[in-house]
Formats: C-alpha cells, structure tokens, sequence
C-alpha cells in the first residue's frame, strides 16, 4: 500500500511505481485490471515524468530560489517598474513543467488588471483596459445552501431529481437488457490504494465522484468503504455517462442504441452485480450543473474524486465546483496529476486551485490529494 508524505514543500509525492494512467483522448494510454498488456509508450513516459518530478524537487531547494530570484531580478521583473501594477494575462499562467511549485504564491485576487493586445489603430477590440471583474474566471461564487445530514442525502437527491424514488427500482429496463453485459468494468488507476488510504482516514457518509464512467472506481470505494463497517456510506455519482468524442475507438464493443451510448445502463448493471445499488447513486448530468445542484440542496461531500473532463478549463470548473461542496475537514483528490494527455490539464488546474487556495498538494501514486482548509 502506498502512502500519502508530507514535506516541508507544497507538493509531496509517494509512490511512483503501482497505479496505472488512463486509456482515452484525455487519459494516458493505459488499463484497468483485465486489460492489462505491459507497459505502454505512455505509462513509460509518465513514470519518467513522475521520475523526473521527483528529481526536480531535489533541486528546487535554497540554491534554485536564489538562481531564480536573481534571474528575475536580472529580467526586470521585480524591479518595481510597469510591470508590478498591472499583471498580463499571460503572466497569470499557472506553473509550467519547469516551475517549482514551492515558489507558487497565493495571489491577492484585487490587484489584478488584465490588459489585452488591441491594435492602437482602433482595429480589434478598443478596450485598452478590463478589469479583473469583468473576465475573472477565478471566481465561482454560488452560495450553497445549509448543509443536510449526510441520512438525508440520498432521499433528498431523489425527491430532487428522481420523482422521489431511486433510478434502481424496475432496473433494467426490458429494451436495455439485450445490449447489457452482466458486468463489463473498465477503469484506470481505479483500485489505487489511494481510495482505501482516504476512506480510511477519513471514513466519509457521502462520497462524491465526479466522473465515474462503468463505476471500476465507485465500486472498489463501495467495497473498501463496506470492508470498513461504513455500510450507510453514500457515493453520488456525477457522469453524464456520455464518455467523450471517439471514446468507443478505444474501448469497442460499447453498444450505441440511436446516438446513446449505454453507458449509464451498463454503470447500473455493474453496481447492481456487485450489490452496491443501496451505496451508490448516479446523477447523470453534465457535472457543472450537477455540482451546482447539489451545492444548493446543501449536499456535501467528505471525499470528492474529482475524475471527469482532464482538458484544463474542465478540470478547473469542477475542482473549483466540488471544493465548494466539500465538508470542513474533508479531502479532494482526483488521477492523473501525472498523465500528459491534455496538456496536463489536470495538473495545471490543480497547482493553480492549490496556490490560489494556498493549500497543499500530496500525491499518492497518480493522484492528486488536497485536504480542505478548515
Ligand atoms: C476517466 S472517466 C472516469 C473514470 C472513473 N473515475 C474510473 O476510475 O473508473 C471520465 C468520465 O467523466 C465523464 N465526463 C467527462 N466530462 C463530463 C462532464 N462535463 N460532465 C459529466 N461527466 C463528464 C465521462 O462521461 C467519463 O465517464
């Protein structure tokens, strides 16, 4: 089992070695168990890159703060010219793969002015100037409603968007049973020890996945959560259950009935084989009008798996989504920090969410892990 370290630094790796990347246009090319077939191109690289994550950090001690330091000075940077009132946008790009992130600092969020490159001509847009209000992708500030007790959660999500009654009643349907397979599960990194290492230090009532797709990650944390006594632990399920654009080039054999993919019937049909459908619930919507619901009904997570879109504008909204909906006390995490699919999306979004929090990153193996601030 791989455990979560703390250093004195942000970012604070385990083990490098035991957990898989993802298959897909937005994962590393890997497998869940059963498809396991080497190490591919991908997972080589990944392992290389969490190598060389590592071995950076060796490296971003005093002596690189003091290089970088003087570098800056050397540029101009922080010589108390033009520059310092007012930051480009470019300037407020997150860590790029050479940055350390321990030299990540919060930003205070009012000194900014995002200036934009207009012609003098008058060609272009004629703004000279806009204001950080005005293009503030930062902020995502719903106010959710009180929390409910985590026994009303699953009654509340039904009333909600289920007419009351649980999807699971009358499943499955006569039409879907001719494309479903008893249990056809497909995952990444999705029985890393990760999973058993928070819901055993945290022991959560309501766990929120928010990407979930055939459920090989919600139903390795139903049966830990149940191997741990925690039989009335919930875990919302937050998927359209669409995939993405050329999902079934990768993994064939997924049925399309009319457009549909049947992802959401084959999940149901998984969670039901393994006799989970009274821990497990599926919302399958698009994940940025799920999380805004359940921030309003007052639904909060102790664990959220953060595991959806990995392009950097995705992964960023749900982060920022989810963490509004996390319980004091309770940790966010989500795979492939270390996946380059994406432009490592992921990763970008959650150095960025982390220094603007100020909060600090663990790893553990290919997952992220931020325990909220409260
Ligand atoms: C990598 S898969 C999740 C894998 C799962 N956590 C596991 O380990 O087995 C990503 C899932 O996110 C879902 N997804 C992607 N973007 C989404 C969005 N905007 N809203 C809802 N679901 C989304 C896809 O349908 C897909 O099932």
């Amino acid at each position: 089992m791989t455990g979560i370290y703390a250093t004195s630094n942000k970012v604070v790796s385990s083990s490098l070695s035991n957990q898989r990347s993802k298959t897909g246009p937005n994962k590393g090319q890997s497998k869940a168990k059963g498809w396991e077939v080497g190490d591919s191109k991908e997972e080589l690289k990944m392992k290389e890159d969490q190598q060389q994550h590592q071995y950076r950090r060796k490296f971003t001690g005093p002596t690189v703060y003091l290089l970088l330091l003087a570098l800056s000075y050397s540029l101009g940077y922080m010589s108390g010219s033009s520059s310092s009132s007012s930051t480009t946008a470019t300037n407020t790009n997150i860590a790029t793969e050479q940055e350390s992130l321990h030299l990540l600092q919060p930003r205070t969020e009012s000194n900014q002015t995002f200036q934009n490159t207009a012609e003098p001509s008058g060609r272009g847009n004629s703004c000279t100037a806009i204001s950080q209000s005005e293009t503030d992708h930062y902020q995502f500030s719903t106010q959710c409603g009180a929390p409910i007790p985590s026994e009303h959660v699953r009654q509340k999500i039904l009333d909600g968007l289920f007419n009351g009654s649980s999807p699971f009643v009358g499943f499955p349907p006569p039409h879907a049973v001719p494309y479903l397979r008893q249990k056809r599960i497909k995952g990444w990194g999705s029985n890393g020890a990760v999973f058993e290492n928070l819901i055993r230090k945290v022991r959560p009532t309501t766990i929120i996945e928010v990407g979930t797709f055939l459920g090989a990650s919600t139903i390795h944390m139903a049966q830990v959560a149940k191997g741990l006594g925690l039989h009335h632990t919930q875990i919302i399920c937050v998927d359209d259950f669409r995939g993405w654009a050329g999902f079934r080039d990768l993994i064939t054999g997924v049925p399309m009935i009319n457009g549909d993919v049947t992802l959401l019937y084959q999940f149901m049909q998984n969670v039901a084989h393994f006799n989970v459908t009274d821990m497990v619930l599926p919302l399958p919507f698009s994940s940025a009008s799920t999380l805004e619901k359940l921030c309003e009904y007052g639904v909060f997570g102790d664990l959220i798996e953060v595991d959806a879109g990995h392009d950097f504008h995705s992964a960023w909204s749900d982060i920022n989504r989810a963490y509004k909906i996390l319980r004091p006390g309770g940790v966010i995490f989500g795979h492939d920090y270390f996946t380059a699919a994406d432009k490592r999306g992921v990763r970008r979004a959650v150095n960025l969410f982390a220094r603007l929090k100020s909060l600090r990153i663990l790893l553990d193996g290919q997952h992220w892990v931020i325990h909220s601030d409260a």
